[in-house]
């Protein structure tokens, strides 16, 4: 028994500059420390964050709240409690907060407290840890999804689709890819300082260029100019994310100033596939439209269908997606649902209906590294986490470097995609 001593939890910075919540688990082997992400684009059915949204501190954006539902609520309940029994620390939690989306005390006191917790438990790797939840057999290092060109919510252009991402999936190694995938990078910043001039190449959120591009193929086209200048056309894919539910309203979906109807855009997503080496595309359509889902996954034969706002990390809207063969591809984000456990429980039933997972940051993150363990530990083989750039992203590319060097020979890279 690994007996939880205190708690305690603070308000610190996320990379956008807001305020999210850092919890510390104190156990007889020391302390652990985890911090929750937070999203821009947000799902309508993601758990809730708990913000001071009355309070003026931080433009109401303070978690002063949540802290203290940790500090005063759960740190009585948990104390004295197993660490190394994580179901039973976040059915605690669970019990205390038994809203579908947290609202009583909200998915980021949650999650930071299960993440420490997890960490806690983890005498050698946080991997090894999260392998034994999932019942991993076999640890894999993920394909990483670079997401290089930045549109959407998470930066200030005139993109429309949130995230062009480029997949080394022909790469050896982790450590290839991500030597490919920052080789390719700083390519397109002196392509689009060529282009563009000095504005193009300040980044967006997640570390990707923000560029002035208006038309949808034109990122592809530059990050493909760049891709073919290092001589990697064999050993790199395309990926977009549309977080589509963002350009949704009245029944259409603003691309280019136009006013599409979902069937004109599924035409356009299948002629984008047929013209680029794309294999991923990710919410491709509102939160809500399972029927067009639906219809892309029938007829993508080359790339896999990503359900992030759709799916939201929840076992009961990804059991309904895997029945309806809306998507083929999970996006886990462990913030949108509030606990470790429920997000490997997540990450079981899509295994089961047989999907692909891809572990993922949030646009506004912290330096907690947990992501890249994640997806070693349930050997998903996918894992995104913006550009190769910017400490917050680097973090967790930079742990699975290091996980990598310690597995050594047992260091498996997936290809695996479709
Ligand atoms: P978010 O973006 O963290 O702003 O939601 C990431 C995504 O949509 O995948
Ligand atoms: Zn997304």
């Amino acid at each position: 028994m690994l007996k939880i001593k205190s708690i305690h939890a603070r308000e610190i910075l996320d990379s956008r500059g807001n305020p999210t919540v850092e919890c510390d688990i104190i156990t007889s082997d020391g302390c652990s420390t985890a911090s929750v992400p937070s999203g821009a684009s947000v799902g309508f059915n993601e758990a809730w964050e708990n913000r001071d949204e009355r309070n003026k501190r931080y433009h109401g954006k303070g978690v002063q709240t949540a802290v203290a539902n940790i500090n005063k609520i759960i740190a009585r309940k948990i104390a004295g409690m197993d660490a190394a029994n994580q179901q039973a620390v976040d059915s605690a939690l669970l019990k205390l907060d038994p809203t579908a989306q947290k609202v009583k005390l909200g998915a980021n006191a949650l999650l930071a407290v299960s993440m420490a917790c997890c960490r806690a438990a983890s005498p050698h790797a946080l991997y090894e840890n999260v392998g034994k939840l999932f019942g991993t057999k076999k640890y894999i290092l993920p394909v990483p999804a670079f997401n290089i060109i930045n549109g959407g919510k998470h930066a200030g252009n005139t993109i429309d689709l949130q995230e062009y991402m480029i997949l080394p999936v022909g790469a050896k190694s982790f450590s290839e890819a991500l030597q490919i995938g920052a080789e390719v990078y700083q390519t397109l910043k002196t392509l689009l300082l060529g282009k563009f001039g000095k504005s193009a190449i300040n980044v967006g959120d997640e570390g990707g260029f923000a560029p002035p591009m208006t038309c949808i193929e034109e990122p592809f086209d530059m990050i493909l100019d760049a891709v073919n200048e290092l001589g990697y056309l064999n050993k790199v894919k395309l990926g977009i994310d549309c977080a589509a539910s963002t350009l949704y309203s009245n029944g259409h979906y603003k691309i280019e100033d136009k006013a599409l109807a979902a069937h004109q855009l599924l035409d356009r997503y299948e002629e984008l596939a047929a013209s680029y080496p794309i294999i991923s595309i990710e919410d491709p359509f509102a939160e809500e439209d399972f029927e067009h889902f639906s219809l892309l996954t029938k007829t993508a034969k080359k790339f896999q269908v990503v359900a992030d706002d759709l799916t939201a990390t929840n076992p009961e809207r990804i059991k309904s997606a895997a029945a309806e063969k809306a998507a083929n591809c999970l996006l886990l984000k462990m913030n949108q649902i509030g606990t470790v456990t429920e997000a490997l429980e997540a990450g079981k039933i899509a295994k089961k209906a047989g999907w692909n997972i891809m572990v993922s940051h949030r646009s506004g993150e912290t330096t907690d590294d947990f992501i890249a363990d994640l997806a070693v530990g349930i050997a998903c083989g996918q894992i995104k986490s913006g550009a190769p750039c910017r400490g917050e992203r680097i973090a967790k590319y930079n742990r699975l470097l290091r996980i990598e060097e310690t597995l050594g020979k047992k260091a498996h890279y997936t290809r695996r995609f479709l």
